[in-house]
């Protein structure tokens, strides 16, 4: 038994996972591990390297001669450097879902995220962390809204950050986003049996934050 749980947060993409997982990671005092982000850092890697995001064990190649690690806010570091808002594009969303389909790539990000989160006191977000990479994680949420809810909510935070984006155009990465994730062979985006379904569409992030910490709290006391 760890003396504090892991907490896994799982769900399609824009359903505020980081958010709210930052959130409660702060409330509870514990790491932050947004996963997604080293999908995207091994995607931007990739094009600094001239590597294709198609060929799988290049890739592994490159996550292996890289350190990955995260500061105690959850702002990942490569090499030592903050990856920031380089990783955050349009592009590089495209670019972590197409490396995240190789094996390769799973297995070696998977040694990371482990090592983070064996002790515990960790609350991590992504596709697969309580089915894959904590399938023995204490407390498991899934969170879901639909499509529409998350495509507009990502263009008004694409469109404070100042991109030219259209609604439409990102609808359709959206959409094209859900059915690389839910369909792709190794470790799609599956709720897991025991995890806890929120769906979040009518829900702000602050009570979506506040659902989970009465949860936590009820379930398990640590110091
Ligand atoms: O959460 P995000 O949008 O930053 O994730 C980017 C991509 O990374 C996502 O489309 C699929 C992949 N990913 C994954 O396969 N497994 C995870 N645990 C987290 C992200």
């Amino acid at each position: 038994m760890r003396p504090r749980p892991v907490v896994a947060i799982d769900g399609p993409s824009g359903a505020g996972k980081s958010t709210v997982a930052r959130a409660l990671a702060r409330a509870l005092g514990f790491q932050f591990v947004d996963t997604g982000a080293l999908y995207r850092t091994v995607a931007l890697l990739a094009d600094e390297n001239g590597v294709e995001w198609s060929i799988g064990p290049r890739l592994a190649k490159l996550v292996d001669g890289h350190e990955f690690a995260f500061d105690s806010d959850g702002a990942l570091y490569l090499d030592g450097r903050p990856v920031g808002e380089a990783v955050r594009s349009p592009r590089m969303s495209m670019g972590a879902s197409e490396v995240a389909r190789h094996a390769e790539v799973r297995e070696a990000l998977l040694v990371i995220q482990r090592v983070i989160g064996k002790e515990g006191g960790v609350v991590l977000e992504g596709r697969d962390i309580g089915t894959v990479v904590f399938p023995d994680a204490e407390i498991k949420f899934f969170l879901d809204a639909s499509v529409s809810e998350r495509a507009s909510r990502r263009f008004e935070e694409l469109l404070a950050k100042g991109r030219d984006v259209t609604l439409d155009q990102i609808t359709r990465e959206q959409e094209e986003r859900d059915r690389s994730d839910r369909e792709r062979e190794l470790s799609p985006l599956r709720k897991a049996d025991e995890a806890i379904e929120i769906p979040c569409d009518d829900m702000t992030a602050q009570q979506v934050v506040e659902h989970m910490l009465a949860i936590v709290k009820t379930q398990f006391s640590f110091d």
